[in-house]
């Protein structure tokens, strides 16, 4: 094998995608802890919930009955037709079961529609800051992800205009997450229209994640099958449902793509995890919505909490996170290197962020990632230690 086609003798794909930098901080903040120190974590990004009983009841009794089979590529049928009730009830949408797949995570849905759409050498718009598997599952199917810088005048969002400004003869779609990681940021009706309408006008494909659906703060969150019943939408039963390890989420298709989607997920997975889909029918029953639902106001009572704080610090943060649990704050007065900055922060202050690097190029060294993933005790403490230091 000639060794320059072939960087440290893997393909080529391997070296264009970026290893997490926040796994350098979460695996100290772990050995730190484990050497006796007490460590304020505010890097992960999934909820510190533990998954909602009436969920984990539903699994256990899925495997006490011996639902321990493959299950239909695209989901077991009560699945898929509780997410067409939940798209009725939470958006009015009346979307057929057939349109909806289950997928191993929002993580899988990512997959099969990066397979589904791009030939190699095409390129799908997106944010940056952004969440950053999204351009790497791009880049495993030979396509690539079009950073576009976005900032406080765009919430942090692709506007139609951006779209317009930044469209290449290889680009054949964008690709956007509301609310959004690392920003929270959401995009309103209008704005999620005009994108729609900008995307359309190119015959280009639409793909939202609306991953963090369910996890927004008295701000309205439409979906785009709201807005263009043609879009596809991404999502998962990680964040609102707080099943992050039972790995679990879907995807919305228009009708024409249903067919060749399934077959690619026949090939990719076979089926989803069988205890895990009959655990999540149990997510859709009114009481374990409250339980989701009250989970959701402790975690604006979080952010309600952490974000005038961070900023009375003095890190900057222009556009106020609307949902998710992050808070993407500018720390230019503090630094010019994230990473070194979290790392300083871990070490000598044992509170765990993650460096805006792990989202992208555009001021990412400038940017830390609060996640209000922790208690309120834990926060106070974290704003308590940063005060000491930062002021
Ligand atoms: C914006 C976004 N999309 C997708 C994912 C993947 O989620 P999962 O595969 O757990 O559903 C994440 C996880 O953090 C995310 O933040």
């Amino acid at each position: 094998m000639a060794d320059q086609q072939r960087p440290g003798g893997f393909a080529r794909r391997v070296a264009d995608i970026e290893p997490f930098r926040v796994v350098e901080v979460l695996a100290r903040a772990t050995a730190l802890a484990a050497s006796g120190r007490d460590i304020v974590h505010m890097a992960a990004g999934e909820p510190d919930f533990a998954t909602a009983a009436p969920i984990v009841e539903a699994g256990r009794a899925a495997l006490a009955r011996g639902e321990t089979y493959y299950t239909q590529a695209a989901g077991i049928p009560q699945l898929r037709e509780a997410l067409s009730a939940y798209y009725a009830q939470q958006y009015g949408l009346d979307i057929s079961p057939r349109r909806i797949m289950v997928t191993p995570g929002a993580s899988g849905a990512l997959l099969l529609i990066s397979a589904l759409l791009m030939n190699p050498g095409d390129g799908m718009l997106m944010t940056d800051p952004g969440y950053p598997c999204n351009r790497h599952f791009l880049r495993l199917v030979e396509g690539r992800g079009q950073l576009v810088p976005v900032g406080a005048d765009t919430n942090y969002q692709l506007s139609a205009e951006l779209v317009a400004a930044n469209w290449q003869d290889n680009t054949i779609g964008v690709l956007v997450a509301s609310p959004a990681n690392p920003t929270g940021t959401v995009l309103d009706r209008d704005a999620l229209s005009a994108l729609a309408a900008e995307v359309r006008s190119r015959q280009g494909y639409l793909v939202v994640d609306e991953i963090y659906h369910g996890l927004a703060y008295a701000v309205e969150t439409p979906s785009v099958l709201e807005l263009d019943p043609d879009a596809f939408v991404i999502n998962s039963f990680s964040k609102y449902f707080g099943m992050t390890g039972w790995r679990l989420g879907w995807l919305v298709a228009p009708e024409a793509a249903v067919d060749e989607m399934e077959k690619l997920a026949q090939n990719l997975f076979i089926s989803q995890s069988t205890m895990a889909q009959h655990a999540a029918l149990a997510g859709f029953e009114a009481a374990t919505r409250d339980i989701l639902d009250e989970r959701r106001e402790i975690f604006r009572q979080r952010r309600d909490f952490l974000l005038p704080a961070v900023q009375e610090l003095g890190f900057k943060v222009p556009s106020p996170p609307q949902g998710a649990f992050y808070i993407y704050a500018d720390a230019s007065r503090f630094t010019t290197d994230s990473q070194a900055f979290c790392m300083q922060l871990l070490e000598e202050h044992g509170v765990a962020l993650t460096p805006g690097l792990d989202f992208g190029h555009h001021l990412s060294a400038r940017h830390i990632r609060f996640s209000y993933t922790t208690g309120m005790e834990r926060l106070e403490l974290a704003v308590e230690r940063l005060a000491g230091v930062l002021r």
